[in-house]
């Protein structure tokens, strides 16, 4: 017996690949870990296996942590690399500017976010070197870290001589390189590389490493590859609530994708479907492909007639991310014929819909 009534058709949507469920890899190794008792808050067997594995995937001994989500993995990782008075430099996109409602700041007891600016969702190395040297006053916050995201938030990917010139200047200023890798599956996926050729050899000093976007139900892990900033960070987690009681339901999930490479493939499968997306919306004539596809995204604008109307069919996709247009993001259960529907239906719409209505302010709220 169902004990939800579904009273709406079932359908995936492109608004975020948080939409999608739980994989069946990350389902199995969650339900094998719901036997027995286990050792509470992080002394169990799944979560050292966990973190071996992790360890495994990046080639090196570097410190593991999970936690609930990415915001607070972001959040508390940059917190370590500095003190109150520093301040992180990120892409003026990047999800801890733009979405994580100042959580860098408040765990960080008030570090300062520094936009710069960067083309293709990129943080341009210039940038970095033209911001540190803008003030070096006492009266400024002194700059201490660099994050970037990989995938960035605009559906692009850092290759490793991107990341090699920030690095350069993080070198050059003594600054500290996080990765914010909600989407770092998508980017090794993309790039077709081994994870530590885009990590610790090129100077990422800590990585949130996504899990809950390539298919767990929960839960990223903060890898330190610099293992001096995780002293203590099993105190930071604790005090931001962050230390899950029932941990192997946190990292058992982690196990089944990592151990036998569940987590590239579903990675890989929605980069493809994004790619599929991609390659038949850029053959409409009214629609504008806005970013290179690299990752799992593809972003567009649409007529804005299309977009209400779409939505009104049922469509869900945001319009709020990066500089504007509409994410069509794909997720490890996207399937071809989800995209060639949604790519039918923008099509009818386009011909059918009435041209006059416009695109509200409330059109473009977070679904
Ligand atoms: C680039 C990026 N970083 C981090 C996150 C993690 O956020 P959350 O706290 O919702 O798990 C997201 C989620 O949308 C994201 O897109």
């Amino acid at each position: 017996m169902p004990l939800m009534k579904t009273t709406v058709e079932l359908r995936r949507h492109f608004a975020s690949d948080n939409y999608a469920g739980i994989c069946p890899e990350a389902w199995a190794a969650l339900e094998e870990a719901n036997h027995d008792h286990a050792v509470s808050y992080g002394d169990d067997p799944w979560t050292a296996r966990a973190a071996d594995l992790i360890r495994d995937v990046f080639e090196t001994h570097c410190e593991v942590f999970f936690v609930f989500n990415g915001t607070a993995a972001n959040s508390l990782s940059l917190a370590s690399t500095g003190q109150s008075y520093h301040s992180i430099l990120c892409h003026e996109n990047a999800h801890v500017e733009t979405d994580e409602c100042g959580a860098p700041e408040f765990f960080s007891n008030g570090m300062k976010v520094l936009q710069v600016p960067g083309a293709n969702g990129k943080i341009d190395p210039s940038a970095i070197e033209r911001m540190v040297k803008k003030r070096t006053d006492i009266h400024y916050p002194k700059p201490r870290a660099v994050s970037l995201t990989q995938a960035t938030e605009v559906g692009t990917v850092y290759a490793v001589e991107d990341i090699k010139a920030i690095w350069a200047k993080t070198k050059q200023f003594g600054l500290t390189l996080h990765m914010d890798g909600a989407r770092f599956a998508n980017a090794v996926a993309s790039l077709g590389v081994r994870p530590k050729e885009i990590t610790w050899q090129v100077g990422v000093d800590a990585l949130c490493f996504g899990g809950t976007k390539n298919g767990t139900h929960v839960g990223d892990a903060v890898v330190f590859f610099n293992r001096d900033l995780a002293e203590e960070f099993d105190y930071r987690c604790k005090q931001a609530g962050q230390l899950c009681s029932k941990m192997r339901f946190l990292s058992a999930p982690w196990v089944g994708m990592l151990q036998d490479g569940a987590w590239l493939r579903h990675a890989g499968h929605a980069n493809t479907l994004a790619r599929r997306l991609h390659d038949q919306l850029k053959e409409i004539d009214e629609v504008k492909i806005l970013f290179p596809t690299q990752a799992n995204a593809v972003f567009a604008d649409l007529p804005p007639y299309v977009i209400v109307a779409l939505r009104r069919e049922g469509w869900k996709f945001y319009t709020f991310i990066g500089q504007g247009g509409c994410r069509l993001m794909c997720a490890w259960d996207t399937t071809e014929a989800d995209v060639d529907r949604f790519v039918a239906d923008l099509k009818r719409l386009l011909v059918e819909a009435p041209k006059d209505t416009p695109l509200s302010t409330a059109d473009h709220r977070k679904l």
